[in-house]
């Protein structure tokens, strides 16, 4: 059986994640493939738990390791007991935010060094990487504009301007240290140019070009 692909989708809030990875899903199965879409924090029951405590309560401060630390162990459980087996199962797995998310906020937003991320990932999922991770980018402003009327902000959502301008950058040089795996896409332009975009890249991933 072979193994199915697995994508990562990332960006700010309000870039369009949720909204491309249906066309993403679509087109994957438009191919003929069996998909599992999965979500970050989350993904498993147990990953659900985790992701309340990180989003939801207001009542301690978090410290900024323990943030990164429930990331990580709810990525744990979303790796060992439902992407890894997707995948070996030959189902393709498409993820709403993965370990460039840890980086991009925990590091690039909170100021962890990217070194002590990258060590827990190794620790966390190995080579476990995406196939293909689609970096969705657009200014801060106008990710807060597009997520702005939707529901009440999360812990994270809170944070101001600048924390996302630091989040955005770091995505920014992830995708370009590893132009293999990290495919920048412009969102800002009309929702049919972004879906046209989306829909080459799961062809390439295919082999149906
Ligand atoms: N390319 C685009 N042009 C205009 N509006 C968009 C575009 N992509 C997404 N949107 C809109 O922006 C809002 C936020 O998108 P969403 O997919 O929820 O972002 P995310 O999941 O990244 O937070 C939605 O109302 C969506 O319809
Ligand atoms: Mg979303």
């Amino acid at each position: 059986m072979e193994r199915g692909k697995f994508i990562s989708v990332e960006g700010i809030e309000g870039v369009g994640k949720s909204t491309n990875i249906e066309v993403l899903v679509r087109r994957i199965e438009a191919a003929g493939y069996e998909v599992l879409t999965t979500h970050e924090p989350g993904g498993t029951p147990y990953a659900k738990d985790i992701r309340d405590i990180l989003l939801n309560r207001s009542d301690e401060p978090v410290p900024e390791i323990a943030e990164l630390l429930l990331m990580f162990a709810a990525r744990s459980f979303n790796v060992n007991n439902a992407i890894v087996p997707a995948l070996e199962a030959g189902t393709w797995v498409v993820c709403d935010r993965f370990t460039d998310s840890s980086r991009a906020y925990q590091g690039g937003g909170r100021g962890i060094p990217l070194e002590i991320i990258d060590s827990i990932a190794g620790w966390v999922h190995g080579d476990a990487w995406p196939d293909l991770t689609i970096l969705l980018d657009a200014p801060v402003e106008i990710g807060m504009a597009r997520a702005g009327t939707r529901s009440e902000p999360d812990r994270i959502e809170q944070e101001r301007h600048d924390f996302f301008q630091r989040v955005r950058e770091c995505y920014l040089q992830i995708a370009a240290r590893e132009p293999g795996r990290v495919v920048v896409i412009d969102t800002t332009r009309p929702l049919g140019e972004v879906r046209a975009d989306i829909a080459a890249l799961v062809d390439r991933l295919t082999g149906n070009v």
